[in-house]
């Protein structure tokens, strides 16, 4: 596993993204912007597994006014974050929504849908989505849902990226590297732990 335990639970706005608590690496921060940069105004970027939105706030410090953000997060009592992050399910959430609150004030334009991330996908009504960070729940049978519940959402030319998916302990590179075969899907690379995937 290659998370830090016990993070730290304070939140620093006025460092940017770097100053909310979470896992997401400078590198894996850049790979996740470079990606969003891309999104167009009529799409969307969605996020499944938001903790206390430290990659949110880094794609919405990246993404070009009017771009809509949507994550989704069911903040189970007990979780893998949990487990690591050394607080609580209810103060990640309340984190998260003063990260929310901050960057709306900013202008930017963000939904945060307290839901199981699959079910999220069936009643999802936003645009078709550019850019989809999966980091949630990882383990092999979730990313597999994940794909299938989001996988009519996502735009023509689209790119999915994982969190998680090169760290040993969790095993996804298998069932995502068998759902998003070519020709329809190109793998792009790991960035630290993040694997990127485009349709093409
Ligand atoms: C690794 S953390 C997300 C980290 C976050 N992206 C960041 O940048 O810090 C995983 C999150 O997935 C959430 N989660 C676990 N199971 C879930 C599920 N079935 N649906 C939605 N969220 C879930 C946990 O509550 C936790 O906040």
């Amino acid at each position: 596993m290659n998370y830090p335990t016990m993070l730290d639970p304070k939140l620093d706005l006025s460092l940017g993204w770097r100053g909310v608590p979470g896992w997401l690496s400078d590198e894996e921060a850049e790979g996740l912007q470079a990606c969003v940069r891309a999104i167009s105004p009529a799409q969307a970027y969605v996020e499944l597994g938001a903790w206390c939105g430290r990659s949110l706030a880094a794609t919405m410090e990246a993404s070009r006014d009017g771009v809509s953000h949507y994550t989704f997060d069911s903040f189970p009592v007990t979780s893998q974050a949990v487990d690591e992050a050394g607080f609580s399910a209810t103060q990640a959430r309340d984190t998260l929504l003063e990260v929310v609150t901050h960057y709306r004030y900013k202008g930017k334009r963000v939904c945060f849908f307290e839901q199981d991330s699959t079910l999220g996908a069936l009643a999802y009504a936003g645009p078709p989505i550019c850019v989809l960070f999966v980091d949630d729940h990882h383990s092999a049978d979730q990313v597999i849902s994940n794909l299938k519940c989001w996988g009519p959402h996502l735009s023509y030319r689209c790119a999915i990226l994982f969190h998680d998916y090169a760290s040993e302990p969790f095993g996804l590179a298998k069932p995502i590297n068998e759902l998003l075969r070519p020709p329809s899907w190109e793998f792009r690379g790991v960035m630290g732990s993040m694997g990127l995937f485009v349709r093409i």
